[in-house]
């Protein structure tokens, strides 16, 4: 599936992954910078931060606990803030745009 990653300049990086792939692992996998992924998707670094685009927020559904409560130590959270590994690709994503926040590059 097609993701397009925009760094907080407006620089677009557009990817295609696997389904089942995290969003984390769609922009390790192809340089995408801004997206570190320190703990390897283990929701517990917030270093994958992303913002999701609002036409997308329906089809990635809600933060879980943890992700939630990982996302108290990130800057610029948004009501649209989500970890990037935390979402995985699926046939319904392809097309799924998300934005880097200011802090992560
Ligand atoms: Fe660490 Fe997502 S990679 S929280």
């Amino acid at each position: 599936s097609h993701v397009t990653f925009i760094e907080a300049n407006g620089t677009e990086h557009g990817v295609d992954v696997d389904n089942g792939v995290s969003v984390m692992e769609a922009a390790i996998q192809n340089s995408v910078p801004g997206i570190d992924g320190d703990c390897g998707g283990n929701c517990a670094c917030a270093t994958c931060h992303v913002y999701i685009d609002p036409k997308w927020a329906p089809l990635t559904g809600e933060r879980t606990q943890m992700e939630h409560d990982m996302l108290e130590f990130a800057e610029g959270v948004e009501p649209n803030s989500r970890l990037a590994c935390q979402i995985h690709m699926t046939a319904e994503l392809d097309g799924l745009v998300v934005r880097m926040p200011e802090s992560q590059h």
